[in-house]
């Protein structure tokens, strides 16, 4: 006889999309597989933290995901209200549909208000990429990182770090498990038509002659004198090799607010466009010179892709992509300095990819939710 579990996915902001996607790929693997006994019936929840065409669905466009069975609508908001209606709306949810285990990815808020929902209703939750931590409590992810991981029955890990930090907090051994990188799966599946689509060219860049810039966090956007920085020292970099600057539009509207946009205009080599898709975005960092971010997930796939990755952050949450990959913190300070030496670094991946991070991340995860 065949058993059946029920899982709802938690889906909401753009980096959640490639971590939920590779899930249900193998989910429905595992369903068509007449060895399974277990089967599994799965909902897809959106919370609407993000909501632009561009912020997210174009991802589902780009990774395949099938439309959401609910959206939540949420859009913007401060923390405390953005947390608050996700936990509203996803309550009567999880009351009508009784999963066996809620599945959240990430540390976004949408992670957290549907973990601290299903706890609190006794369903249990499982949440892949738990443990990471950057131990820097004034980013909301890390708060989110660490509520998470407090409630939830499942911790499915990312590396060793993250296990090691799971059981300095006092995590029980059974509660944890190393399955790699969710991340990984998304990217090996989908380089090759990234790559085919050489977005490059449709901005008339030259391979390996560009710069790739995502910076999105508050504590590099939201203050005047950062952005100003940041983007001084772009624009002078520019003149000696092009930058494309895919801009989230909390930095768009923060460079609007600070009167910089009419400046950077002006510069002929930036090219500072709306957010792309993954395609476009895995094609354009497959072929730069080097990538300057403050994203998680581009430390990430510039470690497997092995392309020189400037971190302008003070600490990462993601060690890993420093003592393999090819990740680099780098500071307002530093930041002129380590961008002119950053694609002459010469050295890329300093210890191979890390352990796990193969592309069957997903197929792990399902093994230990059925078994
Ligand atoms: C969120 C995540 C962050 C992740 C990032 C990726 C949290 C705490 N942060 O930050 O970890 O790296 O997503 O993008 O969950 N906005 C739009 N359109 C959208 C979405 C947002 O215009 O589709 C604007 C709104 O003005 C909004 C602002 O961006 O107020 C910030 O959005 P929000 O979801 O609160 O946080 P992110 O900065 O995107």
């Amino acid at each position: 006889m065949n058993n059946k579990i029920k899982l709802v996915l938690i889906c909401g902001a753009r980096p959640n999309f490639m971590k939920i996607a590779p899930i249900i790929f193998a989910i429905k693997k595992h369903n068509a597989d007449k060895k399974k006994k277990t089967k599994i019936d799965h909902i897809l929840v959106h919370t609407g933290q993000h909501y632009d065409v561009q912020m997210s669905e174009a991802f589902f466009r780009d990774l395949n995901i099938p439309e959401p069975d609910f959206n939540l609508e949420v859009g913007s908001g401060s923390h405390a209200v953005q947390t608050a209606e996700i936990m509203m709306r996803f309550e009567k949810i999880c009351l009508q549909e009784k999963p066996d285990w809620v599945v959240v990815v990430g540390d976004v808020n949408s992670t957290m208000a549907c973990t601290f929902v299903a706890s609190k209703l006794w369903i249990k939750v499982a949440h892949v990429e738990a443990g990471l931590r950057s131990f820097d409590r004034q980013m909301p992810e890390e708060i989110n990182r660490l509520v998470t991981d407090a409630l939830a029955d499942l911790l499915l890990t990312p590396s060793k770090d993250a296990d090691r930090n799971l059981l300095r907090e006092g995590v029980s051994k059974n509660k944890i498990k190393f399955v790699g990188n969710i991340m990984i799966d998304t990217l090996l599946n989908h380089v090759e038509k990234a790559r085919q689509l050489r977005p490059h060219t449709k901005y008339n860049l030259t391979e390996k002659q560009y710069i790739f810039v995502t910076l999105h966090r508050p504590s590099n956007v939201d203050e005047n004198k950062s952005l100003t920085i940041i983007m001084k020292h772009l624009t002078a970099l520019s003149k000696k090799m092009p930058v494309i600057f895919p801009m989230h539009p909390r930095t768009r509207k923060n460079l609007i607010a600070f009167g910089l946009q009419d400046k950077i205009a002006k510069a002929d080599n930036m090219i500072i466009i709306d957010p792309i898709g993954y395609h476009e975005t895995i094609g354009l960092v497959d072929q730069s010179a080097f990538v300057l971010t403050d994203s998680g997930g581009l430390q990430e796939e510039t470690t497997v892709l092995g392309i020189p990755c400037l971190t302008l952050r003070p600490n990462t949450e993601r060690p890993v992509t420093i003592t393999h990959g090819t990740n680099k913190l780098t500071t307002l300070k530093s930041l002129n300095d380590d961008m002119v030496a950053a694609p002459l670094g010469g050295k890329r991946r300093k210890r191979g990819i890390p352990p796990l991070w193969d592309g069957h991340t997903a197929e792990r995860i399902v093994s230990i939710l059925t078994s």
